[in-house]
Parts: structure tokens; C-alpha cells; sequence
């Protein structure tokens, strides 16, 4: 099954594809992506991501891009590929011009895919749940915009592989509970769960609006606002939501047990059925 990469209107092997050096991605981070997965053979909320997409090229004024053109090279992508478990990265920069730091007054924003299968999570941190450790937050200020400029999410990421935990939560000076590196945070308190509200200072995760909604249909109440630390620490559950992420509990959290350390009900419950409705979509 074929790796394969989608530029300047044709299709190619991923190591085919190569950009400008001037390509405003590459030198400022000026770009911004979504990623997709698919489920047996199913894309899942497609218009959902192409809504985030739009809106973070709205937020840094680039020029317009079609929508229409964005879903068709990627469902022929996926369809070239013909991989059942895809994951699709869609990466639109403002596009190729020299070296300056003022948008240029006219650029074509570049746009390039790539399809690889999608790299899952191990089943044992499924069924066990994960360990996670937290670090401020020392991102910048739109984290609500989906932009490739993610060192220090890649750095904490690495952080938590060096100290041999899944991934990092990012925690403000404050005490407040944002985020991980690539996916939201739910904590869960005598059945209520609470999760940080949309606000600049996290990415709106389509997961995590799926999960809500889910939610919703299954009576379980949902607050959506700031929690500390403190409370994380005291949750009877935890758990990630992210679009291959899924739902993974988590079981520890720094040196704190989470509930009674194994993965909580509400969060295999979430995660089956948010499974089942990305196995029902299409
Ligand atoms: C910082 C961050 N938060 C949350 C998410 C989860 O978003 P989604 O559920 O749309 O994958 C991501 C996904 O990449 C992310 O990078």
C-alpha cells in the first residue's frame, strides 16, 4: 500500500515531495495543518476539520484557499492510498516568497498532504492506561489556532519519553490545566467530567467535541470551564481525546495515582463508543 505525498497538483511518493527552502512554513512556521483519520476505509469529520482549518487561515489572513479543491485532492488521496486505517496531514502555507518577515502582498498558499497509515496506540496503553507528567506551558498565545509551529509541544513531548511516561500535560505558573502536547484533557469528578473551555489557550479538538457531544447523548453531565492542578490530581478519572489519540485514560499524573489506578468507567465507556461512531461514520 502505497506512502504517498499530494503537491502542486500531483500525487507522488512521500519521498518525492520536496518544497522551496523559501516556502514561509519552512522559515517561519507560517503554516498551518490538520490531520485526519479514517476509519475501515471512512474518513471522520471531514467538514469538522476543514472548518478548523479554514478558520486558522482566517485567523492569520491568508489568501483564500477553495474548500472544495482542499476535500477533493484529499479523498482522492486517501483513495489512491488505499489504506483502510489512513491518517491524513494536510499542511496550507501562506506559500514561497523571500525572506521577509511582513506577509508578502501576494503569495499562493501551498498546500501538501500525505497519507500513512495511522501509527496506533499500543492496546496495552489502552486497556492499562498511561502515565503522564506536567510542565508549564511556555507555548505561545493562540494555541486555538492549528499552526505547525510546535517545538515546544515537540519538546515536551520528549520530556515525557525521557522520563517514561506517554506524554506531558501543560500547566500555567497559576496552577491552570490546559492541555497535552497533542490532544485535550478531561478529568472526571463524581461523574462530572470538566474539561478547559475554548478559549485561546488551547487547540479546539474535534475529539474533544465528538466526546462532548457523546456526552450529551449518553446523560453525562459536562462542565467546560478552568480547573487547577489540584483538582486534576484529586479526579477519580483522566483521560486524552485526540483524533488518533482517541480516548486514553491515564492513571497517573506526576507521582499521583489517578481513582484507584486503573482505567475508569467512564473513560473505557467513551472510548468504545467514540470508537463505534468513528467505525459508524462515513
Ligand atoms: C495541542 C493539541 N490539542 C488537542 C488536539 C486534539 O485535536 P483533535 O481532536 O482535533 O485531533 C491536538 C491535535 O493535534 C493538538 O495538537
Amino acid at each position: 500500500m502505497p506512502e504517498l505525498a499530494y503537491l502542486n497538483g500531483k500525487f507522488m511518493p512521500i519521498e518525492s515531495a520536496m518544497v522551496p527552502i523559501e516556502d514561509r512554513g519552512y522559515q517561519f512556521g507560517d503554516a498551518v495543518y490538520e490531520v485526519i483519520a479514517s476509519y475501515e476505509g471512512k474518513l471522520f469529520c471531514v467538514e469538522e476539520h476543514l472548518d478548523r482549518l479554514e478558520r486558522s487561515m482566517r485567523e492569520l489572513a491568508f489568501p483564500p484557499v477553495s474548500r472544495d479543491e482542499v476535500r477533493d485532492t484529499l479523498f482522492e488521496l486517501f483513495k489512491r492510498s488505499g489504506f483502510s486505517r489512513a491518517g491524513i496531514y494536510i499542511q496550507v502555507s501562506r506559500g514561497v516568497a523571500v525572506r521577509n518577515h511582513p506577509f508578502p502582498e501576494t503569495s499562493t498558499p501551498q498546500i501538501v498532504m500525505t497519507v500513512r497509515e495511522v501509527s496506533e496506540v499500543p492496546q496495552e496503553y489502552r486497556e492499562n492506561g498511561i502515565s503522564v507528567i506536567t510542565m508549564t506551558d511556555f507555548r505561545w498565545g493562540r494555541c486555538d489556532i492549528k499552526t505547525v509551529q510546535l517545538l515546544p509541544n515537540t519538546i515536551a513531548k520528549q520530556r515525557a519519553i525521557e522520563a517514561g511516561v506517554y506524554d506531558t500535560i501543560f500547566v500555567t505558573e497559576a496552577g491552570v490545566v490546559r492541555e497535552a502536547t497533542s490532544s485535550n484533557l478531561f478529568v472526571v469528578k463524581n461523574g462530572i467530567l470538566i474539561t478547559h473551555p475554548l478559549t485561546e489557550n488551547i487547540l479546539a479538538g474535534i475529539t474533544r467535541m465528538v466526546v462532548i457531544d457523546l456526552c450529551r447523548e449518553l446523560d453525562l453531565p459536562v462542565e467546560e470551564r478552568f480547573y487547577s492542578t489540584d483538582e486534576m490530581f484529586d479526579a477519580d478519572e483522566a483521560f486524552l481525546s485526540g483524533t488518533t489519540t482517541e480516548v486514553l485514560p491515564i492513571v497517573q499524573i506526576d507521582e499521583k495515582i489517578i481513582g484507584d489506578g486503573k482505567i475508569g468507567p467512564i473513560a473505557s465507556r467513551l472510548s468504545a463508543v467514540l470508537q463505534r461512531r468513528g467505525l459508524e461514520s462515513g
